[in-house]
């Protein structure tokens, strides 16, 4: 038998009730971020909001464009905010959120913004939680980014 990868973490449902407060409080300027999305092409409006360790909210959501690879998810908006304007500073929690209903118990972030959320978790010793919520559905809660892709690509590749 070859040797095994570990891959850790794990996903809770929570119904809107068991939210705890603080972390309704970042769904809700995850869902105000969302307002201001410009998805003319999907209708898809997303919000992130990104709560660092010192207790600052950075916000984020999806910009779309012409040139339809050329846009950017709002979590990547709000990730790479945070990065910009508080580098070095942990990240708590990231909640990803969607007034648009969805069939299912959520959407879940796509590949990029796995790998990039991926990337900001290995940048800082403590894990951060994911908080995932479309309109008034469950919310989805991801122990840390790991749980979206585990294995994932690192900069211990480069060497
Ligand atoms: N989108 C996000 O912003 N985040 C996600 O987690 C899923 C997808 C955006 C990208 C695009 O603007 C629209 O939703 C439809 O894919």
């Amino acid at each position: 038998m070859g040797e095994r990868i570990a891959c850790s973490g794990q996903l809770t449902v929570l119904q809107p009730a068991e939210v705890e407060p603080a972390d309704r409080a970042l769904l809700d300027a995850a869902f105000a971020a969302a307002q201001h999305a410009y998805a003319p092409y999907s209708h898809f409006l997303v919000g992130a909001a990104v709560l660092l360790a010192d207790g600052r909210v950075v916000t984020g959501c999806n910009q779309e464009d012409p040139a339809f690879p050329s846009g950017l998810c709002a979590e990547r908006v709000a990730l790479f905010a945070a990065g910009a304007a508080a580098p070095g500073v942990e990240i708590r929690t990231v909640a990803i959120v969607s007034p648009v209903p969805t069939p299912h118990t959520s959407f879940t972030p796509c590949g990029s913004c796995r790998q990039v959320l991926h990337t900001f978790g290995s940048r800082q010793t403590a894990a951060f939680r994911i908080l995932l919520q479309a309109a008034d559905g469950p919310v989805v809660e991801a122990s840390g980014p790991e749980v979206f892709l585990p294995w994932a690509f690192s900069s211990d590749a480069l060497g």
